[in-house]
């Protein structure tokens, strides 16, 4: 296939961790172009994804550019939506979301991938306060209103959490690793910036099999026992895991997260949903994106092939 005659895949956040994993794993397939929505043409994420011959199109997500979102879209076969961490108030995801949907429509998207989770409101009938789940879900049942054909994935937690937001903490020779999970929980975990791509260019390399389906993506099932054993067996460093469940071990190990009270509830929300309800509910498949793509990291592989050793690491390029 000429390069021209390619599909042409417009994905939105190309510069994050989710959306590099997309829009590089779909350029280097050679199947497809890649559009590449973001703030900023000359950021380091934007300039690596245009090396790789990605189009680069400045897109702001703020409210009052929809024409600029609809004319970023046009002649895009496909669009990859994904919303990023905004703050908990006023549904802002949910708005955001819906404002891609509708612009990618506008402009005659054929299929619609987004990433989405799940409607914790509804499942914990309330009791449980995680709207960046919430909203993304809301998001997925308005796209199911469109004239669009669409497929959502779900990603597990990201491995790269504990890099980025829960920073292990060094007390004398012994690693201090803080996780938002009870010691002896297993939940889904993933590495984004390598599982989301080939997740999406299966999606949309096969529409008839997934067309409607919510696919969650999973690198393993993991508890934070076997969190920390592993990365002292892979790096030799001393380590031991701290609670970070409840909202007062939350605070002491991440006293900053306390200068934003909502954010601290929706994390707590989020992970009494998961301990008490199952991350993805109890009954999905949740092997599908391993059995398609067996390279998916596990926390081990994904030690190994990052190097991580603890440190506090930005993923911004
Ligand atoms: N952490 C987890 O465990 C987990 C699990 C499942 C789902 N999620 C969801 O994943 C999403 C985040 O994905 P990610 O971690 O891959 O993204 P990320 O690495 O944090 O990057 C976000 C990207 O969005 C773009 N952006 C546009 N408008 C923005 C704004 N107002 N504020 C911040 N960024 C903006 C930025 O690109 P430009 O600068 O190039 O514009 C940036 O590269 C969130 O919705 C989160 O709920 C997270």
């Amino acid at each position: 296939m000429s390069e021209n005659q390619r599909p042409l895949i417009a994905v939105v956040g190309a510069t994050s961790k989710q959306g590099r994993s997309v829009a590089t794993t779909l350029l280097e397939s050679n199947q497809y172009r890649v559009r590449a929505l973001t703030r900023n043409r000359d950021s380091a994420g934007a300039r690596a994804l245009a090396d790789l011959g990605a189009e680069i199109v400045v897109a702001p997500l703020g409210l009052g550019h929809q024409k600029d979102l609809v004319s970023a879209f046009q002649n895009a076969d496909g669009a990859y939506l994904m919303t990023p961490q905004l703050e908990p108030q006023d549904n802002a995801e949910f708005v955001l979301g819906k404002k891609l949907a509708d612009a990618a429509v506008e402009a005659g998207v054929g299929h619609i991938v987004f990433s989405t989770l799940n409607n914790v409101d509804k499942i914990t009938g309330g009791r449980k306060y995680a709207p960046h789940f919430t909203d993304k879900a809301l998001v997925a049942d308005y796209i199911r209103t469109l004239p669009v054909t669409y497929s959502f994935v779900s990603l597990a937690f990201f491995y790269t959490n504990l890099l980025e937001y829960y920073v292990p903490q060094m007390k004398g020779d012994t690693l201090l690793m803080p996780i938002y999970l009870p010691e002896d929980f297993r939940a889904p975990f993933v590495d984004p910036t390598t599982a989301t791509g080939p997740a999406v260019l299966a999606v949309l390399s096969d529409p008839d099999t997934f067309r409607g389906k919510t696919l969650p993506i999973v690198g393993e099932m993991i508890s934070p026992r076997e969190i920390v054993d592993t990365f002292q067996t892979v790096t030799g460093i001393k380590a031991e895991y701290r609670s970070a469940y409840s909202r007062e071990e939350l605070l002491h190990y991440f006293p900053g997260f306390a200068a934003n009270d909502l954010l601290v509830q929706e994390l707590i929300g989020m992970v009494e949903y998961a301990v008490e309800y199952g991350y993805f509910g109890w009954e999905q498949d949740l092997d599908w994106s391993r059995r398609l793509n067996p390279d998916t990291l596990t926390w081990e592989k994904f030690l190994k092939s990052s190097g991580w050793r603890g440190a506090k690491h930005q993923f911004g390029l």
